[in-house]
């Protein structure tokens, strides 16, 4: 199975997909836990802190159910230290020549970060019809999705930024989104009281959701 494929196939099974960030290495596996106990097993673990990467390489270890994604990648570097990571998938909000140069050696399915048209065109030339579109709310919604796969009707659209539990499955709803992230799984409020039991509620609040509209 190609990366893409294997990305596909992720995104197919996963629609949702919480976007984490971790400031204390002991959140990492009952954070992960929590959601996997809620129904959501694709995790984008994003590089944002210093604690992420010892988070990153305990989720994996601890947590096998976890489709562990290492999100927030900046640099070639992130790219290998992703992988020394044990990432499954990664996700940019942006991208760099050496970027895509690293993901291709890295032959991992990637999520190339784009607002704009020029940027999509660059990633779907580099081979990825598959796209995060961020910031989604700021850089025009819906609306701007749309806009897009006018001329780029084979592109599909992973949007995350300001995408909420009140509003996802509008996202969703739009065929050209294959699947929606947002922190809003993880809340920054829950993961300091230590309130896995609200994680777990607020994911299985999402599966049940999406699970519903699918049987409908
Ligand atoms: C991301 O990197 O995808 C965003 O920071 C998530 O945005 P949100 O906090 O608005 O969900």
């Amino acid at each position: 199975m190609t990366p893409n494929e294997l990305l596909a196939r992720i995104l197919a099974a996963n629609p949702i997909i919480p976007v984490i960030t971790i400031s204390k290495v002991a959140d990492a596996v009952p954070l992960a836990k929590a959601l996997v106990d809620g129904g959501i097993t694709a995790l984008e673990v994003t590089l944002r802190t210093p604690a992420a990467p010892d988070a990153i390489e305990r989720i994996v270890k601890e947590v096998p159910e976890a489709i562990v994604g290492v999100g927030t990648i900046r640099s070639a570097g992130d790219v290998a230290q992703a992988v020394r990571l044990g990432a499954k998938f990664l996700v940019s909000p942006g991208t760099t020549a050496g970027i895509y140069r690293a993901v291709a050696q890295a032959k991992l399915p990637f999520l190339p970060g784009i607002a704009t048209a020029s940027e999509l065109l660059v990633a779907l030339d580099q081979g990825f019809d598959t796209v995060k579109f961020f910031p989604a709310v700021p850089a025009g919604g819906i609306a701007a999705i749309k806009a897009l796969a006018g001329p780029f009707s084979q592109a599909r659209f992973c949007p995350t930024g300001g995408i909420s539990e009140g509003n996802f499955l509008e996202w969703l709803a739009v065929p050209e989104i294959v699947a929606v992230g947002g922190s809003w799984l993880a809340p920054a409020s829950a993961i300091k009281a230590s309130n896995w039991r609200e994680v777990t509620a607020i994911a299985r609040r999402a599966r049940d959701a999406i699970d519903g509209t699918t049987r409908a």
